[in-house]
C-alpha cells in the first residue's frame, strides 16, 4: 500500500520524506493557497523532496479547453507530476485525453462508485475517494471506498484507489482492510501511525533493565 502526504507545506514533506516510507504527495488548491508560495515553485520543490514520488497538482479551470491547457502546462513541469482533475464531465473527458497521451491523472472529489467507474473507464491513474468529508455528514465514507476497490478488482481496471480526506489513523486501518492501493493524509495523521502506549512502556522497560544491568553494545 502506498502512503502519500496531503499537504502543500514543504517542511512537512521533507519531514515525512526522511522516514523513507513516502510514496508521493497530494496537493489541492486550498493546500497550495495555504502554503503562501507560488503553485509551480511549491510543486517543483515537493518533487525534489520526494525523488521518484507521485506528486499530484490540480487544475483549476472547469471547462474542457482551459482544463486541457492547464493540465499540459502542469504536466510539463516535472516527470513526477500527476495531474489532478475534479470528477466533473469535462474532467472525465480530460482524463481520457491525458491517458491517451500517457499523462498520469488523479481524479479527485470522488464520493460514489458510479463516479469512480467513470474515472476508471476514462483511464485515471488514481481515483481519490474522499472519506472524512462524508463521515462529517454522519455517513460511512469508507463504504464507497470498499465498493470502488471491488469494482476495480472485478473488472480489472488499472486505476489505483486512493483514500483521501483521511482524518485519523482508523481511516488508514479501514483503507488497508478495504484493500485500497493508496492513502493520503495530513502529516499529523502520519505521525500518529507510529504511536502506541505499549510501545513506549515496553521500550522504557527494556532500556531500564539494560541500564540497570550495566550492559553496553560492543
Ligand atoms: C485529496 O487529495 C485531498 O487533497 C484531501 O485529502 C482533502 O482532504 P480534506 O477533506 O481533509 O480537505
Amino acid at each position: 500500500m502506498k502512503l502519500f502526504l496531503d499537504t502543500g507545506d514543504l517542511s512537512e514533506v521533507r519531514r515525512a520524506a526522511e522516514w523513507g516510507v513516502l510514496d508521493g504527495v497530494t496537493t489541492n488548491p486550498t493546500l497550495i493557497a495555504k502554503s503562501g508560495k507560488g503553485f509551480k515553485e511549491t510543486v517543483l520543490a515537493i518533487c525534489e523532496a520526494v525523488p521518484g514520488g507521485a506528486i499530484s497538482a490540480e487544475v483549476v479551470a472547469t471547462d474542457y479547453d482551459l482544463m486541457l491547457k492547464e493540465a499540459l502546462e502542469i504536466a510539463s513541469w516535472h516527470e513526477q507530476i500527476v495531474v489532478k482533475v475534479p470528477l466533473i464531465e469535462p474532467g472525465v473527458r480530460l482524463v481520457s485525453t491525458l491517458a491517451d497521451q500517457g499523462i498520469r491523472t488523479n481524479v479527485t472529489l470522488v464520493f460514489t462508485v458510479t463516479q469512480a467507474l467513470m474515472a476508471a473507464k476514462a483511464g485515471a491513474t488514481y481515483i481519490s475517494n474522499f472519506v472524512g468529508r462524508v463521515d462529517d455528514l454522519a455517513t460511512d465514507g469508507m463504504a464507497a471506498v470498499q465498493e470502488t476497490v471491488d469494482m476495480v478488482d472485478t473488472y480489472g481496471f488499472e486505476s489505483e484507489v486512493l483514500v483521501a480526506s483521511v482524518r485519523h489513523p482508523l481511516h488508514v486501518t479501514q483503507a488497508v482492510a478495504a484493500g485500497a492501493h493508496v492513502a493520503t493524509m495530513p502529516l499529523k495523521v502520519m505521525e500518529m501511525m507510529f504511536n502506541h502506549p505499549l510501545t513506549d512502556i515496553g521500550l522504557r522497560r527494556f532500556l531500564d533493565d539494560w541500564n540497570a544491568a550495566g550492559l553496553t553494545i560492543g
